[in-house]
């Protein structure tokens, strides 16, 4: 089989190197790729949102199976314009990809099928959104609407803060058109647990949980970020939790899709709060999470191409998803500045003996050298019987990649070590 890979980061290299334990796959293209990942695959310069090129070139190279993973392609229609060509595709349709496109969307969805949430409004003309702040409980969360690169959610700790950061989107458009429309909501408290689950629409299959760490610095201080590190499976998540989530959260959220005429086929993501209420939904996303699919692929027993098709043709419920009875930990190593201000171009060393755990996010081929080229550089993940082992083989790990000005967080897992105890 030929398969395309549409995206670049770290997410489609675990993608792809597990697709490759796939007998039957040939030749895998990875639109546009990365310096890393050319390792594994053939990287095409083609961006991930320029979707006339990416439809030609599965047309012209017979592409058998396409996979799109990263949010903003999805979001704009790239499913759809595939398959119109015939191609099939992992992967939601725009109409389905809304569940992440637009908070106010999922907020209103699972309010009308009863899915557990925040307490929320939404805005679309900036006074009323400024005179609700004037009497709503604090701290409140402000949301774009639409997709900001993980940067659209503002924590207000006083009503200042709230005022300012609705000014910040609806007047002075910090993040343009996703800031058109807000939602203000309820602040929750409780671990946070990220849920990957495959469907095709009729079944969910959920992956093993895992946890992110989105803060740039130790103690979770500093600045939100793309994700600079993960574990799994996530300790706070109990199989309590996780037949609660099943039965309130995950089934009910397939079946509204379904009701909307949005069937979501690929995989979903669940960012969920564990509240003193029960778990609730902070966010979806119609896509796997990056840097969780570092930890969450590298645990997958069965099979990911064959699963991926299955939510393609609507055998996911006959389809194994079986994963490994370990822990994983994904260590991120950044540019240092990183998600602010960061340089570019230093030669990245890594040992051959430990190629196969490293996935490549910002980097570039040169004359054979690969240089780091964006603010997550790679991330490293390994696998042990505990998560305590695998914490410490990661950082041991990340202790043999060398470039000028690498940044990593020295935490990441302490957190999730001290549920367990
Ligand atoms: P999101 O982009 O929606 O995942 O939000 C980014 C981060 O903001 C989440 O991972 C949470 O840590 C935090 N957050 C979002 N919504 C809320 C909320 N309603 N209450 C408390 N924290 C939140
Ligand atoms: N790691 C969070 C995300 O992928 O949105």
């Amino acid at each position: 089989m030929k398969i395309l890979v549409v995206g670049g980061g770290g997410r489609e290299h675990a993608v792809i190197k597990k697709i490759k334990e796939n007998k039957e796959v040939e030749k895998i293209y990875a639109l546009p790729g990365n310096g890393g990942i050319a390792a594994d695959a053939e990287c095409v310069d083609i961006g991930a949102t320029d979707i006339e090129k990416i439809v030609d070139f599965a047309v012209e190279n017979d592409i058998d199976y396409a996979i799109v993973t990263p949010d903003d392609p999805l979001v704009i229609g790239c499913v759809n314009a595939l398959e119109e060509k015939g191609i099939k595709c992992f992967g939601p349709r725009k109409e389905a990809a809304i569940i992440e496109g637009s908070k106010a969307f999922s907020k209103k969805l699972m309010k009308k099928y009863h899915i557990p949430t925040a307490e929320f409004e939404t805005f679309d003309c900036m006074d009323d959104a400024l005179s609700y702040l004037e009497t709503c409980p604090i701290p409140t969360v402000i949301k774009a609407d639409g997709l900001a690169l993980g940067k659209g959610v503002i924590i207000a700790q006083t009503r200042q803060q709230a005022s300012d950061a609705v000014v910040s989107m609806m007047q002075d458009k910090a993040f343009g058109k996703s800031g058109e429309t807000v939602v203000i909501e309820e602040f929750l408290e409780g671990p946070e647990v990220s849920v990957l689950a495959f469907t095709d629409g009729k079944t969910v299959k959920p992956m093993v949980s895992s946890m992110d760490h989105k803060r740039a610095l130790d103690g979770d201080k500093g600045l939100n970020t793309g994700g600079m590190g993960t574990v799994a499976p996530n300790p706070y998540y109990s199989e309590a939790i996780e037949e609660r989530c099943m039965k309130e959260i995950f089934l009910p959220t397939i079946n509204a899709m379904n009701a909307e005429g949005r069937t979501f086929k690929g995989c979903l993501y669940f960012g969920l709060m564990i509240t003193e209420n029960g778990p609730k939904v902070i966010e979806y996303n119609c896509r796997f999470g990056d840097p969780e699919t570092q930890v969450v692929l590298p645990l997958l027993e069965s099979d990911l191409l064959s699963i991926m098709i299955a939510t393609t043709n609507e055998t996911l419920s006959e389809t194994e998803v079986k994963f490994k009875n370990s822990c994983a930990c994904c260590v991120i190593m950044a540019s240092e500045g990183y998600p602010v201000k960061y340089e570019k171009g230093f030669e990245i060393k890594i040992p051959e003996d430990i190629r196969e755990k490293v996935f490549v996010a910002g980097a570039k081929l040169e004359k054979e050298k690969l240089l780091t080229n964006g603010g997550r550089v790679l991330g490293v993940t390994e696998i042990r019987s505990t998560l305590r082992e695998a914490i410490s083989a990661s950082y041991e790990a990340v202790s043999k990649i060398s470039f000028e000005n690498a940044y990593y967080r020295k935490d990441i897992g302490q957190r999730a070590l001290l549920a367990e105890v």
